[in-house]
Protein backbone atom coordinates (compact mmCIF):
# COMPACT_ATOMS: atom_id res chain seq x y z
CA UNK A 1 0.00 0.00 0.00
CA UNK A 2 1.16 3.48 -0.59
CA UNK A 3 0.14 6.60 1.03
CA UNK A 4 -0.94 9.86 -1.47
CA UNK A 5 1.43 12.47 -0.09
CA UNK A 6 2.45 12.77 -3.84
CA UNK A 7 -0.81 13.17 -5.19
CA UNK A 8 -0.71 16.94 -5.47
CA UNK A 9 1.98 17.01 -7.32
CA UNK A 10 1.43 18.59 -10.94
CA UNK A 11 2.30 16.43 -13.90
CA UNK A 12 5.66 16.39 -15.23
CA UNK A 13 5.57 19.23 -17.66
CA UNK A 14 7.96 18.56 -19.75
CA UNK A 15 5.90 15.22 -20.99
CA UNK A 16 3.38 17.31 -23.17
CA UNK A 17 6.16 18.47 -24.89
CA UNK A 18 6.78 15.36 -26.48
CA UNK A 19 4.20 15.45 -29.51
CA UNK A 20 6.02 18.92 -30.65
CA UNK A 21 9.55 17.38 -30.88
CA UNK A 22 7.85 14.99 -33.10
CA UNK A 23 6.42 17.44 -35.08
CA UNK A 24 9.73 19.49 -35.02
CA UNK A 25 11.55 16.19 -36.34
CA UNK A 26 9.42 15.52 -39.17
CA UNK A 27 10.96 18.86 -40.52
CA UNK A 28 14.44 17.59 -40.41
CA UNK A 29 16.52 14.94 -38.31
CA UNK A 30 18.20 18.39 -37.10
CA UNK A 31 15.61 19.19 -34.73
CA UNK A 32 17.02 23.08 -33.23
CA UNK A 33 16.22 21.79 -29.60
CA UNK A 34 15.83 25.61 -27.22
CA UNK A 35 13.42 23.79 -24.92
CA UNK A 36 14.95 22.21 -21.68
CA UNK A 37 18.55 24.94 -21.71
CA UNK A 38 21.19 21.94 -20.84
CA UNK A 39 24.55 23.73 -21.80
CA UNK A 40 26.36 22.23 -24.99
CA UNK A 41 29.73 23.64 -24.85
CA UNK A 42 32.00 21.75 -23.08
CA UNK A 43 33.30 21.87 -19.46
CA UNK A 44 36.49 23.87 -19.00
CA UNK A 45 39.71 21.49 -19.49
CA UNK A 46 40.78 22.60 -16.09
CA UNK A 47 37.57 21.60 -14.02
CA UNK A 48 38.17 18.30 -16.09
CA UNK A 49 41.83 17.93 -14.95
CA UNK A 50 40.64 18.47 -11.66
CA UNK A 51 38.35 16.15 -11.43
CA UNK A 52 40.64 13.41 -12.48
CA UNK A 53 43.55 14.24 -10.62
CA UNK A 54 40.76 13.66 -7.65
CA UNK A 55 39.36 10.83 -8.96
CA UNK A 56 41.61 8.25 -6.55
CA UNK A 57 38.82 8.47 -3.87
CA UNK A 58 38.47 5.53 -1.28
CA UNK A 59 36.93 7.62 1.55
CA UNK A 60 33.94 8.57 2.19
CA UNK A 61 33.46 12.85 1.22
CA UNK A 62 32.20 14.60 4.31
CA UNK A 63 28.78 16.08 4.55
CA UNK A 64 30.07 19.75 5.09
CA UNK A 65 32.79 19.22 2.05
CA UNK A 66 36.55 20.19 1.82
CA UNK A 67 37.76 23.09 3.49
CA UNK A 68 38.97 24.29 0.27
CA UNK A 69 35.87 24.45 -1.41
CA UNK A 70 34.28 26.46 1.23
CA UNK A 71 37.19 28.78 1.43
CA UNK A 72 37.19 29.29 -2.15
CA UNK A 73 33.16 29.47 -2.35
CA UNK A 74 33.54 32.09 0.31
CA UNK A 75 36.54 34.05 -2.05
CA UNK A 76 34.08 34.00 -5.08
CA UNK A 77 31.07 34.90 -3.05
CA UNK A 78 33.11 38.60 -2.26
CA UNK A 79 34.35 39.73 -5.23
CA UNK A 80 31.42 38.39 -7.01
CA UNK A 81 28.46 38.52 -4.93
CA UNK A 82 29.80 41.36 -2.51
CA UNK A 83 29.10 39.19 0.40
CA UNK A 84 30.44 39.10 3.98
CA UNK A 85 32.94 36.66 4.62
CA UNK A 86 30.85 35.27 7.45
CA UNK A 87 28.65 33.58 5.26
CA UNK A 88 28.18 29.64 5.98
CA UNK A 89 28.36 27.44 2.95
CA UNK A 90 27.33 23.64 2.38
CA UNK A 91 27.93 22.20 -0.97
CA UNK A 92 24.97 20.44 -2.84
CA UNK A 93 24.63 17.41 -5.66
CA UNK A 94 22.74 19.76 -8.21
CA UNK A 95 21.14 23.07 -7.26
CA UNK A 96 17.79 21.52 -8.36
CA UNK A 97 17.43 19.02 -5.89
CA UNK A 98 18.54 21.51 -3.14
CA UNK A 99 15.68 23.62 -4.03
CA UNK A 100 13.00 20.75 -3.91
CA UNK A 101 14.64 19.24 -0.82
CA UNK A 102 15.17 23.24 1.29
CA UNK A 103 11.98 23.36 3.01
CA UNK A 104 11.96 19.55 4.32
CA UNK A 105 15.21 20.74 5.20
CA UNK A 106 14.41 24.01 7.41
CA UNK A 107 12.07 21.24 8.94
CA UNK A 108 8.98 23.36 7.28
CA UNK A 109 5.50 20.97 7.56
CA UNK A 110 2.02 21.23 6.99
CA UNK A 111 1.72 24.64 8.90
CA UNK A 112 4.11 26.60 7.26
CA UNK A 113 3.38 28.61 3.83
CA UNK A 114 5.66 29.33 0.96
CA UNK A 115 5.63 31.72 -1.26
CA UNK A 116 6.76 31.51 -5.08
CA UNK A 117 7.14 33.76 -7.99
CA UNK A 118 4.06 34.88 -9.72
CA UNK A 119 5.70 32.98 -12.70
CA UNK A 120 8.34 30.34 -11.45
CA UNK A 121 10.64 27.68 -11.98
CA UNK A 122 8.41 24.57 -10.97
CA UNK A 123 10.58 23.00 -8.54
CA UNK A 124 9.67 25.75 -5.46
CA UNK A 125 6.44 24.65 -6.19
CA UNK A 126 7.38 20.95 -5.99
CA UNK A 127 9.71 21.52 -2.75
CA UNK A 128 6.92 23.03 -0.99
CA UNK A 129 4.02 20.58 -1.60
CA UNK A 130 6.49 17.37 -1.49
CA UNK A 131 7.02 18.68 2.33
CA UNK A 132 3.59 19.36 2.57
CA UNK A 133 3.82 23.62 2.41
CA UNK A 134 0.94 25.61 1.17
CA UNK A 135 2.01 27.08 -1.89
CA UNK A 136 1.41 30.81 -2.82
CA UNK A 137 2.27 32.16 -6.24
CA UNK A 138 2.91 35.78 -5.27
CA UNK A 139 5.46 38.52 -6.26
CA UNK A 140 4.11 40.43 -3.23
CA UNK A 141 4.70 38.38 -0.21
CA UNK A 142 4.62 41.29 1.87
CA UNK A 143 0.81 42.08 1.00
CA UNK A 144 0.02 38.85 1.73
CA UNK A 145 -2.86 39.09 5.07
CA UNK A 146 -2.00 35.08 5.88
CA UNK A 147 1.53 34.26 7.59
CA UNK A 148 4.75 33.29 5.65
CA UNK A 149 7.56 30.51 6.90
CA UNK A 150 9.01 30.98 3.89
CA UNK A 151 9.73 32.73 0.10
CA UNK A 152 11.64 31.46 -2.91
CA UNK A 153 12.89 34.50 -5.05
CA UNK A 154 15.07 33.86 -8.24
CA UNK A 155 16.97 36.95 -9.66
CA UNK A 156 17.48 36.84 -12.72
CA UNK A 157 14.70 34.64 -13.27
CA UNK A 158 14.08 31.60 -15.19
CA UNK A 159 12.07 31.72 -17.43
CA UNK A 160 11.18 35.48 -17.60
CA UNK A 161 15.31 37.03 -17.19
CA UNK A 162 13.74 39.69 -14.99
CA UNK A 163 16.05 40.81 -12.28
CA UNK A 164 14.86 42.17 -8.53
CA UNK A 165 16.63 45.75 -8.27
CA UNK A 166 18.87 46.36 -5.47
CA UNK A 167 15.72 48.39 -3.57
CA UNK A 168 13.19 45.98 -4.21
CA UNK A 169 15.59 43.30 -2.66
CA UNK A 170 16.58 45.71 0.14
CA UNK A 171 12.30 46.03 0.80
CA UNK A 172 12.41 42.32 0.77
CA UNK A 173 14.70 41.92 3.29
CA UNK A 174 13.70 43.90 5.58
CA UNK A 175 10.41 42.73 5.56
CA UNK A 176 11.73 39.23 6.15
CA UNK A 177 13.83 39.75 8.82
CA UNK A 178 11.03 41.48 10.62
CA UNK A 179 8.64 39.04 10.21
CA UNK A 180 11.02 36.13 10.84
CA UNK A 181 10.36 34.66 6.60
CA UNK A 182 13.37 32.91 5.74
CA UNK A 183 14.25 34.39 2.10
CA UNK A 184 15.89 31.89 -0.23
CA UNK A 185 17.32 33.47 -3.25
CA UNK A 186 18.08 31.15 -6.41
CA UNK A 187 21.12 33.15 -8.37
CA UNK A 188 21.69 30.17 -10.22
CA UNK A 189 22.22 32.72 -13.36
CA UNK A 190 23.77 35.72 -11.41
CA UNK A 191 26.80 36.21 -14.35
CA UNK A 192 24.75 36.25 -17.25
CA UNK A 193 23.54 40.16 -17.18
CA UNK A 194 23.10 41.84 -20.77
CA UNK A 195 20.93 44.66 -19.87
CA UNK A 196 20.92 44.80 -15.86
CA UNK A 197 23.19 43.65 -13.37
CA UNK A 198 22.21 40.91 -11.30
CA UNK A 199 22.19 41.64 -7.61
CA UNK A 200 22.73 39.13 -5.16
CA UNK A 201 20.46 38.79 -1.74
CA UNK A 202 23.92 38.22 0.07
CA UNK A 203 25.17 41.08 -1.28
CA UNK A 204 26.03 43.91 1.96
CA UNK A 205 24.52 46.65 0.54
CA UNK A 206 20.95 44.56 0.47
CA UNK A 207 21.61 43.12 3.91
CA UNK A 208 23.71 45.60 5.72
CA UNK A 209 25.91 42.48 6.35
CA UNK A 210 23.04 41.25 8.73
CA UNK A 211 22.31 37.38 6.92
CA UNK A 212 19.76 36.36 9.16
CA UNK A 213 16.67 34.36 7.44
CA UNK A 214 19.35 34.43 4.23
CA UNK A 215 20.03 31.87 1.45
CA UNK A 216 21.27 32.03 -1.38
CA UNK A 217 21.32 29.42 -4.21
CA UNK A 218 23.97 28.77 -6.50
CA UNK A 219 25.21 26.45 -9.48
CA UNK A 220 27.81 25.41 -11.41
CA UNK A 221 25.39 23.43 -14.16
CA UNK A 222 25.47 26.73 -16.40
CA UNK A 223 28.23 29.57 -15.45
CA UNK A 224 30.63 26.49 -16.01
CA UNK A 225 28.84 24.35 -18.09
CA UNK A 226 28.94 21.43 -15.53
CA UNK A 227 25.42 20.28 -15.41
CA UNK A 228 26.31 17.01 -15.62
CA UNK A 229 28.67 17.04 -12.59
CA UNK A 230 25.21 18.23 -10.41
CA UNK A 231 26.86 20.47 -7.90
CA UNK A 232 25.53 23.39 -6.05
CA UNK A 233 26.10 25.29 -2.82
CA UNK A 234 23.58 26.53 -0.32
CA UNK A 235 25.41 29.94 1.30
CA UNK A 236 24.14 32.63 3.53
CA UNK A 237 22.79 32.47 7.30
CA UNK A 238 25.70 30.96 9.03
CA UNK A 239 23.51 29.52 11.92
CA UNK A 240 20.71 28.20 9.25
CA UNK A 241 23.39 26.45 7.18
CA UNK A 242 25.08 24.89 10.43
CA UNK A 243 21.05 23.57 10.93
CA UNK A 244 20.75 22.39 7.25
CA UNK A 245 24.60 20.83 7.65
CA UNK A 246 23.32 18.77 10.82
CA UNK A 247 19.87 17.39 9.34
CA UNK A 248 22.20 16.77 5.96
CA UNK A 249 24.49 14.76 7.97
CA UNK A 250 21.67 12.56 8.69
CA UNK A 251 20.12 11.91 4.89
CA UNK A 252 23.32 11.61 3.10
CA UNK A 253 23.38 13.47 -0.02
CA UNK A 254 27.08 13.87 0.25
CA UNK A 255 29.00 15.92 -2.86
CA UNK A 256 31.91 13.42 -4.50
CA UNK A 257 34.90 14.03 -3.83
CA UNK A 258 36.35 14.79 -7.45
CA UNK A 259 33.09 16.81 -8.37
CA UNK A 260 34.20 19.09 -4.92
CA UNK A 261 37.60 19.52 -6.34
CA UNK A 262 35.61 20.10 -9.74
CA UNK A 263 33.79 22.81 -8.40
CA UNK A 264 37.00 24.23 -6.51
CA UNK A 265 38.81 25.00 -10.16
CA UNK A 266 35.65 26.53 -11.35
CA UNK A 267 35.30 29.08 -8.47
CA UNK A 268 38.88 29.66 -9.00
CA UNK A 269 38.63 30.45 -12.78
CA UNK A 270 36.58 33.32 -14.04
CA UNK A 271 38.65 33.46 -17.57
CA UNK A 272 36.23 30.34 -18.86
CA UNK A 273 33.41 32.41 -17.64
CA UNK A 274 33.62 35.34 -19.55
CA UNK A 275 34.25 33.18 -22.45
CA UNK A 276 31.47 31.27 -22.13
CA UNK A 277 29.28 34.58 -21.35
CA UNK A 278 30.27 35.40 -24.92
CA UNK A 279 28.90 32.61 -26.75
CA UNK A 280 25.79 33.29 -25.10
CA UNK A 281 25.69 36.59 -25.75
CA UNK A 282 26.20 36.22 -29.75
CA UNK A 283 23.38 33.34 -29.36
CA UNK A 284 21.39 35.75 -28.00
CA UNK A 285 21.70 38.89 -30.77
CA UNK A 286 21.33 36.36 -33.96
CA UNK A 287 17.98 34.58 -31.59
CA UNK A 288 16.53 37.93 -30.66
CA UNK A 289 16.65 39.48 -33.92
CA UNK A 290 15.55 36.61 -36.02
CA UNK A 291 12.46 35.89 -33.34
CA UNK A 292 11.58 39.85 -33.38
CA UNK A 293 11.36 39.63 -37.43
CA UNK A 294 9.30 36.55 -36.97
CA UNK A 295 6.87 38.89 -35.22
CA UNK A 296 7.48 38.02 -31.18
CA UNK A 297 7.80 40.29 -29.15
CA UNK A 298 10.79 39.99 -26.82
CA UNK A 299 10.32 40.69 -22.85
CA UNK A 300 12.10 41.24 -19.95
CA UNK A 301 15.04 39.22 -20.60
CA UNK A 302 17.39 41.51 -19.64
CA UNK A 303 19.52 38.23 -18.20
CA UNK A 304 19.88 34.93 -17.86
CA UNK A 305 19.90 31.95 -20.28
CA UNK A 306 16.84 32.78 -22.20
CA UNK A 307 14.73 35.17 -23.62
CA UNK A 308 11.10 35.39 -22.76
CA UNK A 309 8.94 36.12 -26.21
CA UNK A 310 5.40 36.48 -27.32
CA UNK A 311 3.28 36.20 -30.07
CA UNK A 312 0.23 37.74 -27.97
CA UNK A 313 -1.57 33.96 -28.78
CA UNK A 314 -1.23 31.44 -26.63
CA UNK A 315 1.83 29.96 -26.07
CA UNK A 316 0.65 26.31 -27.60
CA UNK A 317 -0.20 28.15 -31.01
CA UNK A 318 3.50 29.29 -30.81
CA UNK A 319 5.01 26.72 -30.00
CA UNK A 320 3.64 24.48 -32.55
CA UNK A 321 3.87 27.30 -35.07
CA UNK A 322 7.95 26.79 -34.43
CA UNK A 323 7.51 22.64 -34.49
CA UNK A 324 6.77 23.10 -37.51
CA UNK A 325 10.11 25.04 -38.29
CA UNK A 326 11.39 22.12 -36.31
CA UNK A 327 12.62 24.48 -33.71
CA UNK A 328 11.58 23.31 -30.04
CA UNK A 329 10.94 25.68 -27.25
CA UNK A 330 8.91 25.69 -24.15
CA UNK A 331 5.31 26.81 -23.41
CA UNK A 332 5.10 29.79 -20.46
CA UNK A 333 2.52 27.65 -18.81
CA UNK A 334 5.06 25.32 -18.04
CA UNK A 335 5.87 28.42 -15.06
CA UNK A 336 2.42 29.17 -13.81
CA UNK A 337 -0.85 30.06 -16.01
CA UNK A 338 -0.50 33.96 -15.92
CA UNK A 339 2.29 32.99 -18.84
CA UNK A 340 0.06 31.42 -20.88
CA UNK A 341 0.91 34.10 -24.01
CA UNK A 342 4.79 33.55 -23.97
CA UNK A 343 7.26 30.84 -24.56
CA UNK A 344 10.83 30.55 -23.36
CA UNK A 345 13.54 30.25 -25.75
CA UNK A 346 16.65 28.91 -24.65
CA UNK A 347 20.46 29.97 -25.58
CA UNK A 348 21.72 26.52 -25.02
CA UNK A 349 22.28 25.69 -28.92
CA UNK A 350 25.27 25.13 -30.80
CA UNK A 351 26.47 28.29 -32.94
CA UNK A 352 25.83 25.91 -35.79
CA UNK A 353 21.98 24.92 -34.62
CA UNK A 354 21.76 28.54 -33.79
CA UNK A 355 22.70 29.71 -37.16
CA UNK A 356 20.26 27.32 -38.64
CA UNK A 357 17.36 28.17 -36.32
CA UNK A 358 18.21 32.15 -37.58
CA UNK A 359 17.93 30.67 -41.47
CA UNK A 360 14.68 29.12 -40.69
CA UNK A 361 12.93 31.64 -38.92
CA UNK A 362 14.17 34.11 -41.38
CA UNK A 363 12.24 31.80 -44.50
CA UNK A 364 9.62 31.55 -42.66
CA UNK A 365 8.86 35.60 -42.45
C1 LIG B 1 16.07 28.79 -11.70
C2 LIG B 1 16.76 27.47 -11.65
N1 LIG B 1 17.18 27.02 -10.47
C3 LIG B 1 17.82 25.84 -10.37
C4 LIG B 1 18.06 25.07 -11.49
C5 LIG B 1 18.74 23.75 -11.32
O1 LIG B 1 20.00 23.72 -11.87
P1 LIG B 1 21.05 22.63 -11.45
O2 LIG B 1 20.36 21.60 -10.65
O3 LIG B 1 21.59 22.08 -12.71
O4 LIG B 1 22.09 23.34 -10.64
C6 LIG B 1 17.64 25.50 -12.73
C7 LIG B 1 17.89 24.67 -13.92
O5 LIG B 1 17.46 24.89 -14.99
C8 LIG B 1 16.98 26.75 -12.82
O6 LIG B 1 16.55 27.23 -13.99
Amino acid sequence: MTGDRWAQLPDFPWDALVPFAEIALKYSDEMIDLSVGTPVDSTPLLVQQALAQASDAPGYPTTAGIAQLSATFIDWARTTLGAPGTIGVLPSIGSKELVAALPNLLGLGIHDRLVIPEVAYPTYQVGGLAAGLEVVATDSPELLSTPVSMVWLNSPSNPTGEVLSLARLQDLVSWGQLHDVVIASDECYFELGWEAEPVSILDQRVNGGNLTGLLAVHSLSKRSNMAGYRFGTLAGDPELVRRILGIRKHLGMMVPTFVQYGAVAAYQDVQHVREQKERYRARRAALKGALSAFGFEICHSQAGLYLWATQNKDCWESVAGLAELGILVTPGVFYGEKAQKFVRVALTASDLAVAQAVSRLTAGV
